[in-house]
């Protein structure tokens, strides 16, 4: 038999489902030259479905990280989640489900997973308990689908449902952020938002690991230090600028209002964090990095980062491959 390459064997396998935030692009009631230009097809302005991606250490079971309203669009668009001959009439790769926050991009997406299959969906306590108070989150059915609150700053090896470690572990931990918009108390001090309600996750697997942040209000001490030297990043790319919904007339909120730090202080904040690769994920329709020729996209290309779309696939490496052994 011959050898399986040790890039393969050993790399941990990363599918971006959904680079887009909350609505997607083009929005579906989006009517500006963007939206406009996406919906015609232009190579420019790709259409990116919401907010998701998927994990795998053996390519053949998958985690996925965020469950979007898109999730059923977005199996049927990656070969790799659909059901295997052999696996019997009712089947998927997809194991385990992690959650990040209570966002509506980000957990809509469980309804789609409802039709009695074994799953395990982890979350912080904070989220888990909004999915226990909102009964159509019923339909996924405790007899197959486990529910498992994770802790912050602890690492947690993700399991299957009947308890099979799936080769990938999360460490989450509290970013700067905001309650899901609508959970939102307006009497309560910061809208009533607590630790846990957006987490950062290092993600690993196969002796490498990465970063998943697709919300994140603002580079911290702890974040910098926590991110430095990183191989890879995957960071809210939502708005541009902070401003970007208002200046173009499509919103009242600033990035800041919604728990976002926007893509150019971003850049700044990470300049000398010396990370290897460095995506932008989650972004906004209004975000001009959607486009692919607009200047604000070259200039965060010339500052060494990456944008993330729908279909991207990026394998890890083992160290050992990395190192040439
Ligand atoms: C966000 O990322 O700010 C939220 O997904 C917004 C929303 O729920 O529409
Ligand atoms: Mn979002």
């Amino acid at each position: 038999m011959p050898a399986v390459p040790l890039s393969r064997e050993g790399s941990m396998k990363i599918l971006v489902l959904g680079a887009a935030a909350g609505g997607g692009f083009p929005q579906w009631n989006g009517n500006d030259a963007a939206a406009d230009r996406a919906r015609a097809g232009d190579a420019q302005a790709r259409p990116q479905t919401q907010s998701s991606i998927a994990v795998s250490a053996d390519g053949r079971r998958w985690v996925l990280f965020n469950a979007s309203p898109d999730l059923r669009q977005q199996i049927n668009d990656n070969a790799a989640l659909w059901p295997k001959a052999g696996d019997g009439l009712r089947a998927s790769p997809l194991a385990a489900v992690v959650l990040t926050n209570a966002d509506v991009d980000h957990v809509a997406g469980l309804l789609n997973l409802r039709e009695s299959q074994k799953l395990a969906v982890y979350g912080h306590a904070r989220v888990l308990d909004m999915l226990a108070r909102n009964s159509i989150f019923n339909v996924l059915n405790p007899a197959f689908v486990a529910r498992r609150a994770f802790g912050l700053e602890t690492k947690q090896v993700i399991r299957d449902r009947d308890g099979h470690d799936l080769g990938i572990a999360v460490r989450p931990f509290a970013v700067p952020g905001k309650v899901a918009l609508w959970l939102e108390d307006a009497k309560a001090p910061n809208l009533g938002t607590l630790a846990g309600d957006t987490v950062g996750l290092e993600i690993s697997g196969n002796g490498r690991s990465f970063f998943y942040i697709p919300g994140c209000a603002a580079m911290t001490q702890d974040l910098a230090q926590r991110l430095a030297g990183a191989k890879l990043v995957f960071f809210d790319g939502t708005l541009w600028r902070d401003d970007e919904m208002i200046v173009a007339g499509m919103g009242t909120k600033t990035g800041q209002r919604m728990g976002h730090m926007s893509c150019d202080t971003t850049i700044v904040a990470f300049r000398e964090l010396g990370i290897g690769r460095k995506l932008f994920i989650h972004l906004n329709n209004t975000n001009p990095l959607l486009i692919g020729n607009s200047p604000e996209r070259h200039q965060a290309l010339a500052a060494g980062w990456e944008v993330a779309h729908d279909g991207m696939e990026i394998a890890l490496e083992h160290a050992l491959a990395e190192a040439g052994i």
